[in-house]
């Protein structure tokens, strides 16, 4: 299969282009788009064959479920069957935006979105192009991360290329996503809400709204179908090996990346370390850099860090050494990429 890419305006996308795509997710076809926070694989949500074509292009699972995108209010009620007022509120807060709401499935969404689960996940994302998208196909998006699977998700057009170049229809190029991390998945389905997957929206702006919110991040291979008890979820995950250190202060958590850099060199390995462009001169010279951003800059980290695995691949990296940015702010979410990255080889300095 050819896959087309148009080059977009992020903030004005040409209507002609927007209207061809459109046509394509109604004629159950894929096409891959920005959103504020990584590019979507999209298909005609209310249409089961286009969304098993997305599993297929993604060589995922058909039991992994997918979110469904909208870009007004009135679309959640073709999808849920129920709306609680918390959810609601939680929607006049955070959406358009990085948030994800699970909730119980409205009769005639197709048991491919979410197979097994009585439940559909959704989003509205605040993306121009998105927003057009969905706009113009008059019908919710579904739209996983439009990355192969276990691969780190698609933060720019080029990312799309790579992992599913030649198995969908059309790429919406609009430039890098601004946030870099997936949304924050919250299942308002049971009895107490909880947070399922850490991302673009804060779990302290969301405690604002519901201040007895707990955060229950799903480590189980969810795309393996895996029930091992404790056994991490390969997600994320850049083919060089990731090292993440906690513990101790940034200095001797530097420290021991360094030694173990030079450990590792030492045995003929690439190795990458992945900091602040300002500490990058705390590793042994032949220490595989890629820009990260500034010390505390958070924002930028989550913006960069998948694109930083991918070119860290691209660069030979053997071993990825990474330190944990903290639990303030994004560094919730980014600790919940890095660990899945890591597969659990966590190195607690002391
Ligand atoms: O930012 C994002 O969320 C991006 C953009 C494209 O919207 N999408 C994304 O999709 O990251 P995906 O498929 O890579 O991750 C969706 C997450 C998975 O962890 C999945 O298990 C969870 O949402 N999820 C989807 N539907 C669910 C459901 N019905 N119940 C529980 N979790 C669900
Ligand atoms: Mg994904």
């Amino acid at each position: 299969m050819d896959t087309q890419i148009f080059t977009l305006d992020p903030d004005a996308p040409d209507p002609a282009i927007i209207t061809r795509a459109a046509a394509v997710l109604r004629d159950g076809g894929l096409v891959a788009f920005p959103t504020e926070t990584v590019y979507g694989l999209g298909a005609n949500a209310m249409d089961a064959a286009a969304l098993r074509r997305i599993y297929a292009a993604k060589q995922r699972p058909a039991s992994d479920p997918i979110i469904a995108h909208i870009w007004q209010l009135r679309q959640l009620d073709q999808l849920a069957s129920e709306v609680p007022d918390i959810a609601r509120e939680l929607a006049d807060t955070f959406w358009p935006g990085a948030l994800t709401l699970v909730l119980p499935r409205a009769a005639g969404v197709p048991e491919a979105i979410a197979q097994g689960m009585q439940t559909v996940a959704v989003r509205m994302p605040g993306h121009p192009i998105a927003q057009a998208l969905l706009k113009a196909a008059d019908t919710p998006i579904g739209a996983p991360s439009a990355n192969t699977f276990t691969r780190p998700s698609a933060t720019s057009a080029a990312h799309v290329l790579e992992d599913l170049g030649g198995r969908i229809d059309m790429i919406l190029d609009g430039g890098p996503t601004r946030i870099g991390l997936e949304s924050t998945v919250l299942d308002l389905s049971g009895d107490v809400p909880t947070v399922l997957r850490p991302g673009g929206v804060l779990f302290d702006d969301l405690r604002r709204v519901i201040p007895t919110l707990t955060l229950a991040p799903k480590y189980l291979d969810e795309d393996t179908d895996s029930t091992a008890p404790g056994q991490l979820l390969k997600h994320y995950s850049p083919r060089a090996q990731v090292l993440l250190f906690t513990g101790a202060t940034t200095r001797r958590r530097h420290d021991a990346m360094a030694a173990q850099a030079s450990a590792l060199i030492e045995s003929g390995k690439q190795v990458a370390a992945l900091v602040f462009d300002e500490d990058q001169a705390a590793f042994p010279a032949q220490t595989i850099h890629v820009p990260l951003g500034s010390a505390g800059d958070l924002a930028a980290v989550g913006r960069r860090l998948f694109a930083a695995m991918r070119e860290l691949d691209l660069a030979g990296a053997d071993v990825i050494l990474v330190a944990d940015f903290g639990q303030e702010g994004l560094g919730g979410a980014l600790w919940d990429r890095l660990l899945r990255a890591a597969e659990g080889r966590i190195i607690d300095v002391a």
